[in-house]
């Protein structure tokens, strides 16, 4: 389909939408018990196929789970069936939710908030989170997954509308958005931006992520899982790997603030090869992984011999004694522990 014709179906689609929300429908089916299914505009054939891409599984008790951007609840209400505990948000209160936790008698909890009120202080946190659909409605997407990755455990599912099929094939592999200043993107004023599937990718992992998963490409649209850390960690330390030292990469001391532009680690190793590039160098702080936004000889020099890993402390980490070691291959570092220290975090009263 040409770009043209697929910007002119996701117009019409979203007018046809956006009709049957004002004729009372539902966003999502939700079964309520006695064969009473909610005539949403999402059936129920696509939000079971939509769940099912998450590959969670089917049993999720003992699992804390967080739903940012709810609506009218579908995937809280499947992953409370499914066992696990769910808290669910979202920037408005859907009357729908409420009249849905009622009619299945659940446990959930729901609560207006923000994604950019996501705080460990405000929700504590989860050992999954759903970000589905609300990315590119966000003026701050950047600002949001640091807050979606602050209250992460184990993994977030992100879900968005995604712009690869609209800009020129030529920049597929470069990471870009599309910014729409007003309702350029089917006609509404709160598409703000289209990433491209390259594009998202970086801003999980620039948010704090470890790494991602591909999980579901719809046409103008993707579904990706990022992890909190990496599964295949070897058990022992290896000598040849060597942590070598750590001091703060912004400020060059040894005072380390959990979070705030000076939150970021040089780490210094020894016994990496000369090739080894930040994509496969593996930095865990505190328990979460991340990736080194710099690897390479300390100092930038060529002497390859004591390498440099600059890398953020990760979202969520808290203060108190942390953790840090390294790996490449099979090959893991020793651990040495560094002291964080608290820090306020900046009020974002003007963020919406
Ligand atoms: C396209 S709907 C997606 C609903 C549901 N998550 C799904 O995938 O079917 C976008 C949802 O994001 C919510 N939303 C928009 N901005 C938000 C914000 N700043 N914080 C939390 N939720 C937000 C909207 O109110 C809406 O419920």
């Amino acid at each position: 389909m040409s770009t043209e014709s697929l910007r002119v179906t996701i117009d019409k689609k979203t007018a046809a939408l956006k009709a049957a929300m004002a004729a009372g429908k539902w966003w999502h089916s939700i079964d309520l018990g006695d064969g009473f299914v909610t005539p949403g505009v999402h059936t129920p054939e696509e939000l079971a196929y939509n769940y099912s891409t998450f590959r969670l599984p089917e049993n999720l008790s003992g699992k804390r789970m967080l739903d940012i951007g709810c609506w009218d609840g579908f995937y809280s209400f499947e992953s409370e069936r499914r066992g696990a505990e769910v808290m669910a948000v979202d920037c408005w209160t859907p009357e729908n939710i409420l009249k849905a936790k009622a009619a299945r008698q659940s446990n959930l909890v729901f609560e207006e908030k923000s994604v950019y009120e996501i705080t460990q202080d405000s929700v504590g946190t989860f050992d999954i989170v759903f970000f589905l659909g609300v990315l590119y409605h966000l003026r701050h997407p950047l600002l949001a997954l640091e807050h979606v990755c602050e209250v992460t455990r184990e993994f977030a599912i992100i879900e968005s509308h995604v712009c690869d099929d609209f800009v020129n094939t030529d920049f597929a592999h470069l990471p870009v958005m599309e910014f729409y200043e007003f309702d350029e993107l089917g006609g509404q004023h709160d598409n703000w931006w289209g990433p491209n599937i390259e594009c998202l990718t970086k801003m999980i992992r620039a948010a704090g992520f470890a790494h991602t998963e591909f999980l579901r490409r719809d046409p103008t649209r993707v579904a990706i899982k990022a992890y909190r850390n990496w599964q295949d960690i070897p058990n022992e330390a290896t000598p040849s790997l060597r942590l070598t030292r750590i001091i703060n990469a912004v400020k060059y001391d040894e005072v380390f603030p959990r979070r705030g532009r000076h939150a970021m680690l040089a780490i210094g190793v020894k016994g990496l090869p000369h090739e080894a590039a930040r994509l496969d160098v593996r930095v865990e702080i505190g328990g979460f992984g991340v990736v080194p936004a710099y690897a390479g000889p300390w100092g930038g020099t060529d002497d390859y011999s004591e390498f440099q890993l600059n890398a953020i402390i990760p979202p969520g980490v808290p203060a108190g004694k942390a953790t840090v070691r390294v790996w490449h291959g099979d090959k893991i570092s020793d651990t040495r522990a560094i002291e964080l220290i608290d820090t306020p975090l900046i009020p974002a009263e003007r963020v919406v």
